[in-house]
């Protein structure tokens, strides 16, 4: 048996560069993984796969869930026929929330099948199996901190600033993606951004981080969920540094001076049906435990 974690991201930057033949968006962004983790583990059976979740109730566990898509292509492409997996789920990762945590999951299930196997697996293969899984898979192999490119699912790794501590806000409601991308109000740049953080990145403190939040995506969010443009104007004058939306959201991020500030600002929006988590910037992806 095996187990594994995997951890949530946030992007300091995303920026929509344009819309590309095959229907995604050009993107250049960077992933940061924060530890908030998803928690997985594997054991060998004879052929096939099962999925159990084990939290939250609710949660799909059959060939919807990328989890098992991820096993079944792992299973395809590098296992012989013989070989099954029983997986379990443990989430902590909310779920469509723009912190990646379905596409985690996945990339917990390729390194997982690989590690429990002990197969040879090139590291080009693992990411090529990653990117038939989804745009975000990619980053989480490695984790850390990386600007993706293309979809979003070609990766170069950069080096980790010193921990931030993040504040995570999460509506109930979630927001899809494709209803983000496809509402015209996304916000097209040239790269621009993403240069202006890599300047003040990795040595940059806090603040000079969090003046170089960008998310082209934001407008079309706001535009979709007017409130999530009020609780960013809240967490801004709660004392945060910086506030972000996540990915495609609904998430937005904070992020505080310390963690002292932090949990002052995440205590103001306990108790109003949201979720709230306060984390540390981290430096993995997914890890055995
Ligand atoms: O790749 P993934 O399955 O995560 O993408 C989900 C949806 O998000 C796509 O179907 C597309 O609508 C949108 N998307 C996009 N451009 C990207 C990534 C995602 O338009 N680079």
């Amino acid at each position: 048996m095996l187990t594994v974690q995997t951890p949530a991201k946030i992007n300091p930057v995303l920026e929509v560069l344009g819309k590309r033949p095959d229907g995604y968006h050009e993107l250049a962004l960077v992933f940061q993984a924060v530890g908030l983790y998803d928690r997985l583990t594997f054991e060998k059976k004879t052929g096939g796969v099962d999925l159990r979740v084990e939290s939250p109730a609710g949660l799909a566990a059959d060939d919807s869930n990328l989890i098992v898509k991820a096993a079944k292509l792992f299973s395809r492409e590098i296992l012989k026929s013989s070989d099954g997996v029983q997986i379990t789920l443990h989430k902590k990762i909310p779920l469509a929330a723009g912190l990646g945590g379905g596409s985690s999951d996945a990339a917990a299930t390729l390194r997982g099948l690989q590690w429990l196997f002990e197969v040879p697996v090139s590291e080009q293969k693992m990411h090529q199996m990653a990117a038939q899984l989804g745009s975000d898979v990619n980053f989480f192999l490695n984790g850390g901190t990386a600007l993706g490119t293309g979809r979003g699912e070609m990766i170069t790794p950069w080096k980790a600033s010193a921990p931030l501590w993040v504040i995570l806000v999460k509506p109930s409601e979630g927001l899809s993606t494709p209803a983000v991308y496809r509402s015209g109000r996304a916000l097209m740049t040239i790269g621009d951004r993403v240069r202006e953080l890599q300047k003040v990145w990795p040595e940059g403190s806090p603040a000079s981080i969090a003046g170089h939040l960008f998310n082209g995506l934001e407008p079309a969010a706001f535009y979709l969920r007017p409130e999530l443009k009020l609780m960013k104007e809240r967490l801004m004058a709660e004392g945060a540094l910086g506030v972000l939306l996540s990915g495609s959201g609904p998430t937005l991020f904070a992020l505080a001076a310390h963690e002292k500030e932090a949990r002052k600002i995440a205590a103001k929006f306990e108790g109003e049906g949201l979720e709230v988590v306060v984390a540390l910037t981290v430096s993995t992806g997914v890890q055995k435990v």
